[in-house]
């Protein structure tokens, strides 16, 4: 049978299968499926065929194979939670956090996210969309097929739709798949400072209307933490946007525990993002959620602090564990799953093979595509990778170089 793309003879293909047909849950997360000699045909975008090179050999061919000897072959990433899209830096802020000022004082004394909410309100679309390209871009070289994309530098009706349309057209005119959040509860903006509770309203009444007018975005994420938003604010924004058609999706428990996590789990968030202060209560009900825990260690560490999300308590609950960047100007500009993996590693102590499940499969599910990309089972999206690594363990063993040698898009190469 002829297919358009046949990639063979890696020494270890990651297929990273389903469990029971859904993500990798609890302790059983570091199911790679591995297949040496392994090789994969791709046809119209998807996974045709998967197995060793011999036998798949027998049965298929294309006008263009890849020789990946010597290298892994694994899902491309997929990146659950970023803030990839902003104008300017806070590099200013990154020196006075080395002199000791921590990342709430800074946001309390004006700057923080409010900082980058005054370069992009600025931005014109054009410039916004010119900005963030290279980062994706870089993403992109780094193994990310998928990403989701956060709203949240605008903090206001006008510059948060400017914000999404800035990722649809970054998701129109790069190969990677955008998914995008509306995030207009990211922080209370300066004009509202006296007046957070007008500033809930207005997000409530006038910004999640627009932003569900707009079809842009598919989940709504909100930042329930001290210096942002209390959890019945959080409760009330994040109920309405469900009736709008939009899916939850909470940061929580990053700096401290506000109850945000149960409440994910009440509303049947899709995920529930950080959680670094999470009570063991609230971590016993994510054993039994849908809910995904997102961990973000490039925070912690981009912040120099200690505190990592607690995922052995996580997996031993029996909860769904993902990875992600949390790309964003303050406390992680990040652009690397291989990064991350490599944080993960040895801050929360997954081996390479969990890490990896948590970044491709798991995190699929973050983003409500579990069933489409982050597995090369049979039918799945031929969004793929090759790793320049003798095997899976390098992947966290190696930090700091690129590992990711091609980067296949749905069947078409892109690097
Ligand atoms: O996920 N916690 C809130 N949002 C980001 C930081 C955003 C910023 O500082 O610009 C985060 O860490
Ligand atoms: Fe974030």
């Amino acid at each position: 049978m002829k297919a358009d793309l046949f990639i063979h003879s890696a020494t270890q293909l990651c297929v990273v299968p389903h469990h029971d047909g859904g993500p990798q849950r609890g302790r059983r997360l570091g199911d790679l499926g591995i297949i040496e000699d392994g090789a994969l045909a791709c046809a119209d975008g998807r996974v045709v065929a998967v197995g060793r090179t011999e036998t798949l050999r027998a049965d298929w061919w294309a006008p263009v194979e890849i020789d990946a000897s010597e290298r892994v072959v694994c899902p491309g990433f997929v990146d659950p939670h970023t803030h990839v899209v902003w104008a300017g830096d806070r590099a200013d802020e990154f020196v006075q956090r080395i002199g000791g000022a921590t990342y709430q004082e800074i946001m309390a004394s004006g700057g923080g996210i409010m900082s980058t909410v005054r370069t992009t309100r600025a931005a014109p679309l054009a410039q916004l969309v010119a900005e963030s390209r290279p980062r994706l871009e870089r993403m992109l070289a780094h193994g990310t097929t998928t990403v989701e994309v956060k709203s949240g530098y605008g903090l206001g009706t006008t510059s948060e739709l400017k914000m999404l349309q800035a990722i649809a057209a970054l998701d129109a005119t790069l190969p990677l798949t955008i998914v995008p959040t509306f995030l207009g509860a990211h922080a209370v903006p300066t004009e509202f400072a006296h007046d957070p509770a007008g500033y809930v309203d207005l997000v409530v009444e006038e910004m999640l209307p627009a932003a569900a007018d707009s079809g842009i975005p598919r989940f709504c994420d909100i930042f329930c933490d001290v210096g942002a938003f209390t959890l019945e604010q959080s409760r009330r924004v994040l109920t309405a946007a469900r009736a709008l058609g939009m899916i939850p999706k909470i940061h929580a428990d990053e700096f401290e525990s506000l109850g945000g996590t149960a409440l994910a789990v009440e509303l049947g968030a899709i995920s529930a993002d950080h959680l670094v202060r999470t009570t063991a209560t609230e971590i016993e009900l994510l054993g039994h959620a849908d809910t995904v825990a997102v961990a973000l260690p490039a925070t912690p560490f981009g912040l120099g602090h200690r505190d990592y999300t607690p995922a052995s308590d996580i997996l031993a609950a029996g909860g769904i564990l993902a990875l992600a960047t949390d790309c964003n100007p303050g406390t992680a500009w990040c652009e690397s799953m291989p990064f991350v993996i490599a944080l993960a590693c040895r801050t929360m102590h997954l081996t390479p093979a969990q890490a990896l499940v948590a970044a491709t499969l798991n995190s699929a599910y973050a983003v409500g595509l579990g069933e489409e990309v982050g597995s090369l089972e049979v039918d799945r999206a031929a969004d793929v990778i090759i790793l320049d690594l003798p095997d899976v363990n390098h992947l966290g063993y190696r930090f700091g170089a690129n590992p990711v040698q091609r980067v296949i898009k749905g069947g078409r190469i892109i690097l």
